[in-house]
């Protein structure tokens, strides 16, 4: 008989790319994530055979082929596009139980913006010789806020680490209870941010795993096989 496809009948979501948070309305501050790595994970979890929704920040790649793209430019808008598509109830095929999570495995890899300017301003700032002071407010942590939900879903998480790597990705794997978490090692130059090629260092509850350096599609086929196995241990 066949061999079923390691995330076959799985509904994946995952956050790719950086967020714009609007100052006024020419003028957003922002990050380097170019969405490369997201992207690279959605591509890979559909030759895994499953069923893809990417939520993207402001990117320069195309839409992966059999991927559900829901394009966003604010935390905000990708905190709400997240939600929806983890929690809203399933309403097609068979199954009949309407309060199952829509989302098997949650992936946030986009790098989101800690915190927004307080309010907006309607119209352009115009400079002045005075110095100019801009407020900021936190944004929601979606990241978090998947994961402390009453039956969350399988939750992997991303750090960008430049020093105790293991340390910083075990405090926040427990404080946010994730399931995993991946940290880049971004102390080296062409790796991490924007670059083609990236260092992972995955960590989950007593265990670990190091990925190596390498294209970022090589280390996303690892990633997406890793969290796919240990999904599959979690819910034995
Ligand atoms: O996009 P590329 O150019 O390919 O680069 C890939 C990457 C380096 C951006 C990616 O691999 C990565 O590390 N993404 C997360 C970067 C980040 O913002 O890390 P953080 O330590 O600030 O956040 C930790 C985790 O919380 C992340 O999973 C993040 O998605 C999540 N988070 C953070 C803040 C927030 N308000 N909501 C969140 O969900």
């Amino acid at each position: 008989s066949p061999i079923e496809p390691l995330l076959a009948n799985r509904h994946i979501v995952i956050t790719a790319g950086p967020t714009r948070e609007e100052i006024d309305p020419v003028r957003f501050i922002s990050n380097h994530s170019s969405g490369k790595m997201g992207y690279a994970l959605a591509k890979a979890a559909v030759a895994l055979g499953g069923r893809v929704t990417l939520v993207s920040g402001p990117v320069n790649l195309p839409r992966p082929a059999g991927v559900d793209l829901i394009d966003v430019v604010s935390a905000e808008q990708m905190h709400k596009a997240v939600m929806t598509a983890v929690i809203n109830p399933k309403v097609s095929g068979t199954q009949s139980d309407s309060m199952q999570l829509n989302c098997d495995i949650f992936i946030g890899c986009a790098a989101v913006a800690d915190y927004k300017p307080q309010q907006k301003i309607e119209q352009k700032i115009k400079k002045s010789d005075t110095e100019l002071t801009l407020t900021f407010t936190r944004n929601p942590d979606i990241l978090s806020d998947v994961a402390h939900l009453a039956q969350p879903p399988f939750t992997v998480g991303f750090a960008a680490e430049t020093q105790d790597v293991a340390h910083y990705a075990q405090d926040k794997l427990k404080r946010k209870k994730l399931d995993m978490i991946a940290a880049n090692d971004v102390s080296q130059a062409g790796l991490g941010f924007n670059s083609e090629q990236n260092a992972l260092n995955v960590y989950w509850n007593n265990g670990g795993k190091n990925l190596g350096v390498a294209d970022k599609s090589q280390l996303a086929i690892s990633l997406m096989t890793l969290v796919a196995q240990r999904h599959a241990l979690k819910t034995i």
